[in-house]
Protein backbone atom coordinates (compact mmCIF):
# COMPACT_ATOMS: atom_id res chain seq x y z
CA UNK A 1 0.00 0.00 0.00
CA UNK A 2 1.35 3.67 -0.50
CA UNK A 3 2.01 5.69 2.55
CA UNK A 4 -0.60 7.89 3.29
CA UNK A 5 -0.16 11.45 2.33
CA UNK A 6 -2.42 13.50 4.38
CA UNK A 7 -1.37 16.52 2.26
CA UNK A 8 -2.86 14.49 -0.56
CA UNK A 9 -6.11 14.74 1.22
CA UNK A 10 -6.08 18.45 2.19
CA UNK A 11 -5.84 19.09 -1.57
CA UNK A 12 -8.37 17.13 -3.01
CA UNK A 13 -11.15 18.24 -0.31
CA UNK A 14 -9.94 21.59 -0.89
CA UNK A 15 -10.78 21.16 -4.54
CA UNK A 16 -14.06 19.61 -3.46
CA UNK A 17 -13.16 15.90 -4.72
CA UNK A 18 -14.80 12.93 -2.75
CA UNK A 19 -12.76 10.96 -0.44
CA UNK A 20 -12.49 6.53 -0.67
CA UNK A 21 -13.37 5.32 2.34
CA UNK A 22 -10.61 3.37 2.47
CA UNK A 23 -8.86 6.87 2.85
CA UNK A 24 -10.62 8.19 5.26
CA UNK A 25 -10.12 4.84 7.39
CA UNK A 26 -6.45 5.08 7.17
CA UNK A 27 -6.55 9.12 7.87
CA UNK A 28 -8.66 8.80 11.10
CA UNK A 29 -6.32 6.05 12.20
CA UNK A 30 -3.21 7.41 11.72
CA UNK A 31 -4.51 10.55 13.38
CA UNK A 32 -5.35 9.12 16.58
CA UNK A 33 -2.17 6.66 16.31
CA UNK A 34 -0.15 9.78 16.22
CA UNK A 35 1.49 9.45 12.96
CA UNK A 36 -0.64 12.70 11.61
CA UNK A 37 0.08 16.20 13.00
CA UNK A 38 -2.78 18.59 14.56
CA UNK A 39 -1.99 21.25 11.68
CA UNK A 40 -2.79 18.87 9.02
CA UNK A 41 -5.89 17.66 10.24
CA UNK A 42 -6.80 20.97 11.24
CA UNK A 43 -6.36 21.93 7.82
CA UNK A 44 -8.48 19.02 6.38
CA UNK A 45 -11.47 20.35 8.86
CA UNK A 46 -11.33 23.62 7.35
CA UNK A 47 -11.70 22.31 4.12
CA UNK A 48 -14.58 19.56 5.23
CA UNK A 49 -15.86 22.58 6.45
CA UNK A 50 -16.00 24.72 3.06
CA UNK A 51 -16.44 21.47 0.77
CA UNK A 52 -18.57 19.34 2.72
CA UNK A 53 -18.94 15.44 2.08
CA UNK A 54 -21.11 12.91 0.42
CA UNK A 55 -23.45 10.73 2.39
CA UNK A 56 -20.96 7.66 1.35
CA UNK A 57 -17.66 9.46 3.02
CA UNK A 58 -19.95 10.89 6.20
CA UNK A 59 -20.67 6.63 6.66
CA UNK A 60 -17.05 6.15 6.44
CA UNK A 61 -15.69 8.44 8.52
CA UNK A 62 -18.12 7.76 11.61
CA UNK A 63 -17.74 4.20 10.61
CA UNK A 64 -13.78 5.02 11.41
CA UNK A 65 -14.34 7.23 14.05
CA UNK A 66 -16.41 4.60 15.87
CA UNK A 67 -13.90 1.76 15.52
CA UNK A 68 -11.05 3.88 17.36
CA UNK A 69 -11.91 2.70 20.19
CA UNK A 70 -13.85 -0.12 21.49
CA UNK A 71 -17.50 -0.66 19.87
CA UNK A 72 -19.71 -2.16 22.96
CA UNK A 73 -21.11 -5.26 22.31
CA UNK A 74 -24.69 -5.35 23.74
CA UNK A 75 -25.59 -8.28 20.93
CA UNK A 76 -26.42 -10.72 24.08
CA UNK A 77 -28.97 -8.74 25.34
CA UNK A 78 -33.12 -8.11 24.15
CA UNK A 79 -34.12 -5.53 21.88
CA UNK A 80 -31.48 -2.83 22.81
CA UNK A 81 -32.68 0.82 22.34
CA UNK A 82 -30.83 4.38 22.62
CA UNK A 83 -31.56 7.31 22.30
CA UNK A 84 -29.42 11.00 21.64
CA UNK A 85 -30.58 14.50 22.15
CA UNK A 86 -28.47 17.01 20.50
CA UNK A 87 -28.32 19.02 24.04
CA UNK A 88 -31.00 21.24 25.45
CA UNK A 89 -32.21 22.97 28.84
CA UNK A 90 -33.98 21.52 31.17
CA UNK A 91 -33.86 17.99 29.01
CA UNK A 92 -34.46 15.54 31.43
CA UNK A 93 -35.62 12.86 28.65
CA UNK A 94 -33.43 10.20 29.25
CA UNK A 95 -34.32 9.90 33.01
CA UNK A 96 -37.68 8.99 32.09
CA UNK A 97 -37.74 7.78 28.53
CA UNK A 98 -35.02 5.30 29.99
CA UNK A 99 -37.17 3.11 32.39
CA UNK A 100 -40.32 3.70 30.20
CA UNK A 101 -38.63 1.67 27.48
CA UNK A 102 -37.28 -1.12 29.69
CA UNK A 103 -41.06 -1.31 30.82
CA UNK A 104 -41.98 -2.10 27.51
CA UNK A 105 -39.52 -4.33 26.79
CA UNK A 106 -36.66 -2.72 25.46
CA UNK A 107 -33.05 -3.00 27.22
CA UNK A 108 -31.26 1.01 27.65
CA UNK A 109 -27.95 0.01 28.05
CA UNK A 110 -26.44 3.47 27.71
CA UNK A 111 -23.13 5.62 28.48
CA UNK A 112 -24.10 9.31 28.78
CA UNK A 113 -22.53 13.07 28.67
CA UNK A 114 -21.77 15.03 31.34
CA UNK A 115 -23.03 19.09 30.95
CA UNK A 116 -21.21 21.36 29.27
CA UNK A 117 -22.00 25.30 28.43
CA UNK A 118 -25.77 26.00 29.27
CA UNK A 119 -26.84 22.59 28.71
CA UNK A 120 -27.41 19.89 31.56
CA UNK A 121 -26.12 16.32 31.14
CA UNK A 122 -27.85 12.71 32.53
CA UNK A 123 -25.15 11.52 34.29
CA UNK A 124 -24.64 15.14 36.11
CA UNK A 125 -28.15 14.72 36.91
CA UNK A 126 -27.94 11.03 37.95
CA UNK A 127 -25.22 11.74 40.54
CA UNK A 128 -27.23 13.85 42.41
CA UNK A 129 -29.32 11.12 43.63
CA UNK A 130 -27.02 10.06 46.94
CA UNK A 131 -25.15 6.57 46.67
CA UNK A 132 -25.43 6.85 42.80
CA UNK A 133 -22.37 5.38 41.00
CA UNK A 134 -21.69 6.33 36.93
CA UNK A 135 -18.90 4.58 36.63
CA UNK A 136 -19.28 0.84 36.41
CA UNK A 137 -17.08 -2.66 35.05
CA UNK A 138 -18.02 -3.62 31.90
CA UNK A 139 -19.30 -6.61 33.47
CA UNK A 140 -21.27 -5.03 36.16
CA UNK A 141 -22.62 -2.30 33.37
CA UNK A 142 -23.88 -5.80 31.24
CA UNK A 143 -25.30 -7.77 34.30
CA UNK A 144 -27.24 -4.70 35.24
CA UNK A 145 -28.61 -4.65 31.66
CA UNK A 146 -29.60 -7.64 31.46
CA UNK A 147 -31.02 -8.28 34.77
CA UNK A 148 -32.87 -4.24 35.19
CA UNK A 149 -33.26 -3.57 31.46
CA UNK A 150 -31.64 -0.35 32.30
CA UNK A 151 -28.23 1.22 33.15
CA UNK A 152 -26.50 4.70 32.42
CA UNK A 153 -23.02 5.39 32.88
CA UNK A 154 -20.36 8.39 32.43
CA UNK A 155 -18.74 7.97 28.24
CA UNK A 156 -15.54 6.32 28.85
CA UNK A 157 -12.57 7.30 27.58
CA UNK A 158 -12.27 4.20 24.72
CA UNK A 159 -15.42 4.72 23.47
CA UNK A 160 -14.96 6.36 20.00
CA UNK A 161 -11.37 8.63 21.13
CA UNK A 162 -11.28 9.88 18.00
CA UNK A 163 -14.15 12.00 18.44
CA UNK A 164 -12.51 13.46 21.53
CA UNK A 165 -9.30 14.28 19.43
CA UNK A 166 -11.43 15.93 16.89
CA UNK A 167 -13.76 17.55 18.72
CA UNK A 168 -10.71 19.41 20.63
CA UNK A 169 -8.99 20.09 17.30
CA UNK A 170 -12.69 21.73 16.13
CA UNK A 171 -13.43 23.39 19.11
CA UNK A 172 -9.63 25.51 18.81
CA UNK A 173 -10.17 26.04 14.83
CA UNK A 174 -13.40 27.41 14.30
CA UNK A 175 -14.55 24.04 12.77
CA UNK A 176 -17.72 22.63 14.75
CA UNK A 177 -20.18 23.86 12.61
CA UNK A 178 -19.93 21.38 9.82
CA UNK A 179 -22.80 19.32 9.34
CA UNK A 180 -20.96 16.19 8.32
CA UNK A 181 -18.83 16.93 11.23
CA UNK A 182 -21.18 17.22 13.33
CA UNK A 183 -23.36 13.73 12.35
CA UNK A 184 -20.42 11.42 12.35
CA UNK A 185 -19.40 12.90 15.67
CA UNK A 186 -22.66 11.68 17.48
CA UNK A 187 -22.78 9.75 15.62
CA UNK A 188 -19.71 7.38 16.05
CA UNK A 189 -20.35 7.91 19.47
CA UNK A 190 -24.07 6.20 19.14
CA UNK A 191 -22.76 3.82 17.07
CA UNK A 192 -19.91 2.26 19.59
CA UNK A 193 -22.36 2.14 22.00
CA UNK A 194 -23.73 -0.53 20.59
CA UNK A 195 -27.71 -0.12 20.30
CA UNK A 196 -29.67 -1.78 17.55
CA UNK A 197 -32.29 0.63 17.34
CA UNK A 198 -31.75 4.20 18.03
CA UNK A 199 -34.01 7.48 18.28
CA UNK A 200 -32.33 11.05 17.45
CA UNK A 201 -34.02 14.11 19.58
CA UNK A 202 -32.53 16.98 17.07
CA UNK A 203 -33.38 20.53 18.87
CA UNK A 204 -34.05 23.43 17.40
CA UNK A 205 -34.20 26.71 18.64
CA UNK A 206 -32.43 29.51 20.89
CA UNK A 207 -31.16 26.92 22.97
CA UNK A 208 -30.16 24.80 20.84
CA UNK A 209 -27.24 23.91 18.33
CA UNK A 210 -29.35 24.10 15.29
CA UNK A 211 -31.00 27.27 15.07
CA UNK A 212 -33.61 26.89 12.15
CA UNK A 213 -35.59 24.02 11.46
CA UNK A 214 -33.98 23.60 7.87
CA UNK A 215 -30.43 22.92 9.43
CA UNK A 216 -32.29 20.51 12.05
CA UNK A 217 -33.81 18.58 9.27
CA UNK A 218 -30.77 18.33 7.22
CA UNK A 219 -28.87 17.54 10.84
CA UNK A 220 -31.24 14.81 11.14
CA UNK A 221 -31.22 13.33 7.79
CA UNK A 222 -27.43 13.04 7.77
CA UNK A 223 -27.55 10.71 10.64
CA UNK A 224 -30.19 8.39 10.07
CA UNK A 225 -28.78 8.12 6.81
CA UNK A 226 -24.95 7.33 8.52
CA UNK A 227 -27.53 4.93 10.69
CA UNK A 228 -28.70 3.14 7.71
CA UNK A 229 -25.11 2.80 6.24
CA UNK A 230 -23.83 0.91 9.52
CA UNK A 231 -27.02 -1.39 9.39
CA UNK A 232 -28.75 -0.30 12.81
CA UNK A 233 -32.60 1.24 13.02
CA UNK A 234 -32.33 5.07 13.41
CA UNK A 235 -35.41 7.55 13.39
CA UNK A 236 -35.04 11.08 13.88
CA UNK A 237 -38.03 13.81 15.60
CA UNK A 238 -37.40 17.39 15.88
CA UNK A 239 -38.04 19.16 18.80
CA UNK A 240 -38.38 22.89 19.96
CA UNK A 241 -35.85 24.20 22.25
CA UNK A 242 -36.77 27.64 22.16
CA UNK A 243 -37.84 27.48 25.61
CA UNK A 244 -36.97 25.16 28.23
CA UNK A 245 -37.89 21.75 28.39
CA UNK A 246 -40.51 20.96 31.10
CA UNK A 247 -40.33 23.61 34.57
CA UNK A 248 -37.03 23.21 36.26
CA UNK A 249 -33.71 23.61 35.14
CA UNK A 250 -30.60 22.49 37.50
CA UNK A 251 -29.40 19.04 38.32
CA UNK A 252 -31.57 17.72 41.59
CA UNK A 253 -34.61 19.79 40.94
CA UNK A 254 -34.42 18.08 37.25
CA UNK A 255 -34.95 14.38 38.72
CA UNK A 256 -37.05 15.56 41.04
CA UNK A 257 -39.55 16.65 37.44
CA UNK A 258 -38.53 13.35 35.70
CA UNK A 259 -40.19 11.30 38.88
CA UNK A 260 -43.01 13.42 39.23
CA UNK A 261 -43.28 12.73 35.27
CA UNK A 262 -42.96 9.13 35.73
CA UNK A 263 -45.23 9.28 38.38
CA UNK A 264 -47.96 10.80 36.06
CA UNK A 265 -47.80 14.18 37.52
CA UNK A 266 -46.31 15.91 34.08
CA UNK A 267 -45.29 18.56 33.37
CA UNK A 268 -47.19 17.55 30.00
CA UNK A 269 -44.68 19.24 27.62
CA UNK A 270 -41.91 16.72 29.00
CA UNK A 271 -44.62 13.59 29.21
CA UNK A 272 -45.41 13.90 25.79
CA UNK A 273 -42.02 14.22 24.23
CA UNK A 274 -40.93 11.30 26.17
CA UNK A 275 -44.20 9.63 24.93
CA UNK A 276 -43.18 10.56 20.72
CA UNK A 277 -39.33 9.06 21.64
CA UNK A 278 -40.43 5.99 22.82
CA UNK A 279 -43.21 5.26 19.80
CA UNK A 280 -40.68 6.11 17.45
CA UNK A 281 -37.59 4.00 19.21
CA UNK A 282 -39.67 0.88 20.34
CA UNK A 283 -41.34 1.20 16.69
CA UNK A 284 -37.94 0.79 15.18
CA UNK A 285 -36.89 -1.96 17.58
CA UNK A 286 -40.39 -3.57 16.65
CA UNK A 287 -41.71 -3.31 19.94
CA UNK A 288 -45.05 -2.44 20.87
CA UNK A 289 -45.56 1.16 20.92
CA UNK A 290 -48.85 2.15 20.66
CA UNK A 291 -49.91 5.58 22.85
CA UNK A 292 -52.57 3.60 25.03
CA UNK A 293 -49.76 0.95 26.11
CA UNK A 294 -47.22 3.82 26.07
CA UNK A 295 -49.87 5.71 29.06
CA UNK A 296 -49.98 2.50 30.44
CA UNK A 297 -47.05 2.04 31.40
CA UNK A 298 -46.89 5.10 33.20
CA UNK A 299 -50.31 5.11 34.67
CA UNK A 300 -49.72 1.98 36.31
CA UNK A 301 -46.54 2.41 37.89
CA UNK A 302 -44.71 -0.01 36.01
CA UNK A 303 -42.16 3.10 34.66
CA UNK A 304 -41.43 4.38 38.04
CA UNK A 305 -40.81 1.00 39.50
CA UNK A 306 -38.39 0.57 36.86
CA UNK A 307 -36.68 3.87 37.59
CA UNK A 308 -36.84 2.36 41.30
CA UNK A 309 -34.61 -0.67 40.52
CA UNK A 310 -32.17 1.35 38.39
CA UNK A 311 -31.55 3.93 41.19
CA UNK A 312 -31.24 1.24 43.47
CA UNK A 313 -29.22 -1.01 41.22
CA UNK A 314 -26.64 1.83 40.80
CA UNK A 315 -26.49 2.17 44.28
CA UNK A 316 -28.57 5.11 44.46
CA UNK A 317 -31.08 5.69 47.50
CA UNK A 318 -34.62 5.54 46.12
CA UNK A 319 -35.87 6.60 49.23
CA UNK A 320 -34.07 10.18 48.70
CA UNK A 321 -36.48 10.62 45.02
CA UNK A 322 -38.50 13.39 46.35
CA UNK A 323 -36.66 15.01 48.76
CA UNK A 324 -33.11 15.49 47.09
CA UNK A 325 -30.96 18.24 48.35
CA UNK A 326 -32.33 22.25 47.13
CA UNK A 327 -29.76 24.74 47.69
CA UNK A 328 -30.84 26.50 50.57
CA UNK A 329 -31.32 30.27 49.21
CA UNK A 330 -34.41 31.25 46.95
CA UNK A 331 -34.90 34.69 44.99
CA UNK A 332 -38.26 35.43 42.96
CA UNK A 333 -38.66 36.96 39.26
CA UNK A 334 -41.46 38.79 39.72
CA UNK A 335 -43.90 39.78 36.72
CA UNK A 336 -43.54 43.92 36.19
CA UNK A 337 -46.91 43.83 34.34
CA UNK A 338 -49.82 42.06 33.52
CA UNK A 339 -50.34 40.33 30.61
CA UNK A 340 -49.36 37.08 28.83
CA UNK A 341 -45.59 35.58 29.29
CA UNK A 342 -44.72 36.42 25.36
CA UNK A 343 -40.81 34.62 25.58
CA UNK A 344 -38.91 32.39 28.02
CA UNK A 345 -35.45 32.22 26.31
CA UNK A 346 -33.67 28.82 27.00
CA UNK A 347 -30.20 29.70 26.75
CA UNK A 348 -30.76 32.68 28.84
CA UNK A 349 -32.13 30.22 31.53
CA UNK A 350 -29.71 27.50 31.15
CA UNK A 351 -26.60 30.21 31.61
CA UNK A 352 -27.95 31.57 34.57
CA UNK A 353 -28.33 28.42 36.37
CA UNK A 354 -24.67 27.80 34.65
CA UNK A 355 -23.59 30.85 37.05
CA UNK A 356 -25.65 29.68 40.01
CA UNK A 357 -22.75 26.70 40.08
CA UNK A 358 -25.02 23.91 38.10
CA UNK A 359 -23.29 24.03 35.01
CA UNK A 360 -19.86 23.52 33.87
CA UNK A 361 -17.62 26.20 31.46
CA UNK A 362 -14.53 23.90 31.49
CA UNK A 363 -14.46 20.03 30.97
CA UNK A 364 -14.20 18.55 34.81
CA UNK A 365 -15.12 21.31 36.71
CA UNK A 366 -16.87 20.35 39.85
CA UNK A 367 -20.89 21.30 39.82
CA UNK A 368 -23.76 22.31 42.49
CA UNK A 369 -26.20 19.41 42.43
CA UNK A 370 -28.83 21.73 44.45
CA UNK A 371 -29.11 25.08 42.29
CA UNK A 372 -31.26 25.47 40.04
CA UNK A 373 -34.53 27.66 38.35
CA UNK A 374 -37.96 26.41 38.84
CA UNK A 375 -40.06 28.06 36.40
CA UNK A 376 -43.99 29.12 37.54
CA UNK A 377 -44.90 30.69 33.86
CA UNK A 378 -44.21 29.73 30.49
CA UNK A 379 -44.83 30.70 27.27
CA UNK A 380 -48.52 31.75 26.85
CA UNK A 381 -49.59 31.41 30.21
CA UNK A 382 -51.55 34.44 31.50
CA UNK A 383 -49.65 36.20 34.49
CA UNK A 384 -50.56 39.31 36.84
CA UNK A 385 -48.33 42.08 37.77
CA UNK A 386 -46.39 41.80 40.65
CA UNK A 387 -46.84 37.46 40.33
CA UNK A 388 -43.10 35.30 40.79
CA UNK A 389 -42.40 34.42 37.21
CA UNK A 390 -39.39 31.91 38.39
CA UNK A 391 -37.63 31.02 41.42
CA UNK A 392 -33.76 30.70 41.26
CA UNK A 393 -32.19 28.27 44.49
CA UNK A 394 -28.93 30.17 45.17
CA UNK A 395 -25.89 28.94 48.08
CA UNK A 396 -24.91 32.21 49.91
CA UNK A 397 -26.12 34.02 46.41
CA UNK A 398 -22.67 32.97 44.45
CA UNK A 399 -23.24 34.31 40.66
CA UNK A 400 -26.82 35.79 42.13
CA UNK A 401 -26.14 38.90 40.53
CA UNK A 402 -25.38 37.86 36.93
CA UNK A 403 -27.88 34.87 37.32
CA UNK A 404 -30.68 37.27 38.54
CA UNK A 405 -29.66 39.60 35.04
CA UNK A 406 -30.26 36.76 32.65
CA UNK A 407 -33.26 35.32 34.07
CA UNK A 408 -34.65 38.82 33.65
CA UNK A 409 -33.56 39.01 30.19
CA UNK A 410 -35.07 35.28 29.49
CA UNK A 411 -38.52 36.86 30.05
CA UNK A 412 -40.99 38.74 28.43
CA UNK A 413 -44.50 39.29 28.90
CA UNK A 414 -46.59 41.12 26.34
CA UNK A 415 -50.54 40.86 25.19
CA UNK A 416 -50.15 37.82 24.09
CA UNK A 417 -47.64 34.69 23.51
CA UNK A 418 -47.97 32.02 21.13
CA UNK A 419 -46.99 28.43 22.06
CA UNK A 420 -44.68 26.85 19.78
CA UNK A 421 -45.59 23.08 19.01
CA UNK A 422 -42.94 20.98 20.93
CA UNK A 423 -42.50 18.13 18.42
CA UNK A 424 -42.19 20.02 14.96
CA UNK A 425 -41.82 16.70 13.06
CA UNK A 426 -41.08 12.98 13.41
CA UNK A 427 -40.32 9.80 11.93
CA UNK A 428 -37.37 11.12 9.77
CA UNK A 429 -35.68 7.58 9.01
CA UNK A 430 -38.46 5.78 8.72
N1 LIG B 1 -22.38 17.03 19.84
C1 LIG B 1 -21.39 16.17 19.52
O1 LIG B 1 -21.25 15.13 20.13
N2 LIG B 1 -20.57 16.50 18.51
C2 LIG B 1 -20.68 17.63 17.78
O2 LIG B 1 -19.93 17.86 16.87
C3 LIG B 1 -21.72 18.51 18.13
C4 LIG B 1 -22.57 18.18 19.17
Amino acid sequence: MDPLRPVDLILAKRAGQEHAPAELTRFIDAYVAGEVPDYQVAAWLMAVCWRGMTDAETAALTQAMARSGDMLDLSGLPHTVDKHSTGGVGDKTTLVLAPLLAAMGGTVAKMSGRGLGHTGGTVDKLESIPGFRSSLSDEEFLAQARAVGVVVTGQSKDLAPADGLLYALRDATGTVESLPLIASSIMSKKLAGGANAIVLDVKVGAGAFMKTLEEARELARAMTAIGGHAGREVRAVLSDMSAPLGRTVGNAIEVEEAVRCLRGEGPDDLRELCLVLAGEVLAAAGLPHGRAELEDAIGSGRAYERFERWVAAQGGDPRALGALERAPDRWQLRAARGGVVSRLDALAVGRAVGVLGGGRSRKGEAIDMGVGAELHAKVGEPVSAGEPLATLYHRGGRGLEAAQRLLTEAYAVGDEGAVMPLVLERGIGA
